[in-house]
């Protein structure tokens, strides 16, 4: 699979923070009950790579990823610990040479023209947009279409339920990523009924 084939893979991509990792394989269960099965954990807690192992051990239906991978050592571990993909707020020279070297499905975040056209020098042709709404959103991503028609997108940041379908009805849009499938509260109270209702209904966005 490349990071074309991974934007395909689902209409919007949870980004998720696990505080604790006996909660992972319960809360992959309950988005794949929803039909969503393109998980990325984020690597902002320390429950994350143990999560990861969780997932890729007990949940064969979920595509497991890392999410906010800042250096190549992060990617190292992420790999290591399972991830079958990568997605990143952001692009540095050495994240891109470990990403090539690794040969793993990988979301550089841009939020500039430069920066997409960067990234695409690297061959990352799937780029996350990043952070989407405070950066002009549909908009933007309205106005990129014309210079840019090679690059695809998954808008992430200050998405919902109330705007993805915006995002998702633009031609250069393949998915969304966000967090509101897993609300902090809802993991912690392990309200698994809740978060496959929250799944199920952004399954339904791509129509
Ligand atoms: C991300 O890391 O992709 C974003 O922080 C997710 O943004 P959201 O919390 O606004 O959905």
């Amino acid at each position: 699979m490349n990071a074309l084939e991974l934007l395909e893979t689902s209409p919007v991509i949870p980004v998720i923070v696990i505080p604790d990792s006996a909660l992972a394989v319960d809360l992959a269960h309950a988005l794949v009950a929803g039909g969503i099965c393109t998980l990325e954990i984020t690597l902002r807690s320390s429950a994350a790579l143990a999560s990861i192992e969780a997932i890729r051990q007990h949940v064969p239906e979920a595509l497991v990823g890392a999410g906010t991978v800042l250096d190549a050592q992060q990617l190292q571990s992420a790999h290591a610990a399972g991830a079958q993909f990568a997605v990143s707020p952001g692009l540095t020279e050495p994240l891109a040479l470990a990403i090539r070297d690794r040969r793993i499905p990988f979301l550089p975040g841009v939020a500039s023209a430069s920066e997409a056209m960067r990234a695409a020098e690297w061959g990352f042709m799937a780029q996350k947009l990043f952070p989407a709404q405070a950066i002009g959103g549909v908009e933007l991503l309205k106005a990129w279409q014309g210079p840019l028609p090679h690059l695809r997108f998954c808008p992430t940041g200050g998405i919902h339920a109330g705007n993805a379908a915006q995002y998702l009805a633009l031609p250069n849009v393949r998915c969304v990523g966000g967090s509101w499938l897993t609300p902090a509260a809802a993991v912690a109270a392990r309200q698994w009924g809740a978060i496959t209702r929250l799944a199920r209904e952004a399954r339904t966005l791509a129509g």
